[in-house]
């Protein structure tokens, strides 16, 4: 086997099933004897964890657009410091729900154009985009359904509403179209089976391309 890791991120609007999809094929990979890291964003590393709980609980305005993309980035940059870029020289598969597709869209859509802020600091701090991405692809109230289903305190996002989820919905597939090369996107809409076996042969394919 190869010792250059694989770097894969799942996106997705809130409630697109991503989270059960991202544990079913960090299972499966584990099942053919990979070495995976699981993880998430906001958080994934100690600091980056306290950050995550400052983001996402509490007042819907309780930061501006602008202070949201660097606490996003600061909690991305310890993330990858810490966890990331050890487990991918170490040849090992990280598995990642979210990571800076999430910033371009939430915080480069959600209020005003920040999109150019967003890409400037991913520059500046963060400099390296997953091998593959998954973006799970789902209709916005669906998604908006399943989401306000789940009882929790991390609502600040959730909060939006149906219209923003419907930008957003376009805008990770504006994404995709731009970053064709490591984007797959996945008809979430299939049944929940479906859905894994196709992000089942996305990877695959991209393990073979690694060797
Ligand atoms: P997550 O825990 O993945 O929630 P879900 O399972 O509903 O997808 O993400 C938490 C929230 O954080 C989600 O609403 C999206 C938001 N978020 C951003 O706004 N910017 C970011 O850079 C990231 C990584 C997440």
């Amino acid at each position: 086997m190869s010792n250059s890791g694989l770097f894969i991120s799942f996106e997705g609007i809130d409630g697109s099933g991503k989270s059960t999809q991202v544990m079913r094929l960090a299972d499966h990979l584990r099942d053919q004897g990979h070495d995976v890291v699981l993880t998430r964003e906001p958080g994934g590393s100690d600091g980056a964890e306290e950050i995550r709980a400052l983001v996402l609980q509490g007042d819907p305005d309780r930061w501006s657009a602008e202070t949201e993309i660097l606490l996003f980035t600061a909690a991305r940059r310890d993330h990858l410091e810490r966890l990331i870029r050890p487990a991918l020289a170490a040849g090992k598969i990280v598995i990642c729900d979210r990571f800076a597709d999430s910033t371009r869209m939430y915080q480069g859509l959600s209020r005003g154009d920040l999109r150019g802020t967003v890409d400037t600091l991913h520059d500046l701090m963060i400099g390296v985009e997953p091998d593959v991405t998954i973006l799970i692809d789902m209709d916005p109230v669906e998604g908006l359904k399943r989401a306000k289903g789940r009882q929790g305190t991390e609502e600040r996002f959730e909060d939006f509403g149906a219209d923003l989820q419907a930008a957003m919905r376009a805008g990770f597939l504006d994404l995709a179209a731009q970053f064709s090369d490591r984007f797959r996107v996945i008809d979430g809409a299939q049944a929940m089976d479906a859905v894994t076996a196709d992000i089942r042969t996305a990877v695959a394919q991209a393990l073979t391309a690694r060797h």
